[in-house]
């Protein structure tokens, strides 16, 4: 899920991962721009199925695993 940590796809995230029936998993792949928040993924965080990474897409490659800060 690319800018999952914005407005929208950060609902759309937190939602899947709700469900009783939840897909298996989740990575999000978001440059934290001015708009990217990851206290909107805060309670995701601990599911099992979810990832984040911190990446531009338009740079893919450079996209690299990023644990939590708090
Ligand atoms: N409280 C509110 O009502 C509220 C709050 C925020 C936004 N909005 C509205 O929501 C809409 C925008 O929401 P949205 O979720 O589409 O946008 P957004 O700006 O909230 O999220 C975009 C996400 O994409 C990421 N991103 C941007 N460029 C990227 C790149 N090259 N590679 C990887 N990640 C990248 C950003 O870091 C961000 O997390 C607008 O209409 C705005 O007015 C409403």
């Amino acid at each position: 899920m690319t800018g999952g940590a914005g407005f929208i796809g950060s609902e759309y995230v937190r939602q899947l991962l709700a469900r009783p029936d939840a897909t298996d998993s989740v990575t999000v792949l978001d440059a934290l721009t001015y708009s990217g928040v990851e206290a909107n993924l805060e309670p995701v965080r601990d599911h099992p199925g979810f990832s984040f990474h911190r990446g531009d897409t338009t740079a893919a490659t450079s996209a690299t695993p990023r644990p939590w800060t708090r």
